[in-house]
């Protein structure tokens, strides 16, 4: 079983990283939903990818330098289409509340690899510890740092290191910086790394898989998990595959 996880939603269609990509991917009966994790001003966890607001935001400077209460009043729709106006960023909060109810696995990335939040680690995995999600939850960062300081909380959590770099023996080397899975842009997908990834029992999941030959390649290799911006098109796809 390959499953299928929504990047940052279902983000072709809906704004990213907002709840009508998250509820969308969900109506499109993915397996789980991806979203990125930063922190604001105030120390609060924030679902936001890029550092700085201004693509989706449309306003100055960084995520870090706004406190909540002026990052929940951000629109982050309206970039995206009129109709989407309205769609303010997202606390973490805000949407462990959203899927605790829904049969979904998060994957929830933590943004320390620009910038480092020194407690990112700890405010997120004690936010779900709080809502009954560690079970189902994968965090994944870039950050080797954010690696140790995750493992310092709990040695029991689902790790998932992030690249885009090829390297001798991957899997070996991220278990060897505390990971428990890897994360790598599917460019990096070869049969040599799938075969080595099972060999070392550790789950290969690909991002950010959106061109068909990409993702029938993965449903081929039968990697882990894929994150995809069209979940709608890799559900169909994978249909010809059971
Ligand atoms: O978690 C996979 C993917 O989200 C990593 O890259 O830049 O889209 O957050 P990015
Ligand atoms: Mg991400």
């Amino acid at each position: 079983m390959t499953k299928i996880i929504a990047h940052r939603g279902a983000s072709k269609y809906a704004p990213e990283n907002t709840r009508a990509s998250f509820e969308l991917a969900y109506q499109m009966n993915v397996d789980g939903i991806e979203t990125d994790v930063q922190l604001s001003k105030d120390g609060i966890p924030v679902l936001f990818h890029d550092e700085k607001i201004k693509r989706t935001a449309r306003k100055r400077g960084y995520i870090q330098e706004y406190t909540y209460n002026e990052l929940k009043t951000m629109d982050v729709g309206s970039w995206f289409g009129n109709e989407y106006n309205g769609e303010f960023i997202m606390s973490l909060e805000e949407f462990l509340l959203w899927i605790a109810d829904k049969p979904l696995l998060l994957h929830l990335e933590l943004k320390n690899n620009q910038i480092d939040y020194p407690h990112l680690e700890i405010l997120t995995y004690n936010l779900v510890e709080r809502y009954g999600l560690l079970d189902r939850t994968f965090f994944s960062t870039f950050s080797t740092r954010s690696i140790q300081r995750l493992n310092k909380i709990s040695t029991d959590t689902n790790i998932g290191w992030l690249t885009n770099k090829s390297r001798h023996q991957l899997p070996l080397f991220s278990r060897s910086l505390g990971a428990n899975a890897i994360h790598i842009k599917y460019r990096l997908l070869q049969p040599k790394l799938v075969q080595q990834a099972k060999t070392e029992n550790m789950p290969l999941r690909v991002y950010t898989v959106n061109k068909l030959k990409h993702i029938h390649l993965c449903f081929q290799y039968k990697c882990d998990s894929i994150f995809t911006d069209v979940p709608d098109v890799a559900k169909t796809i994978y249909q010809s595959y059971l």
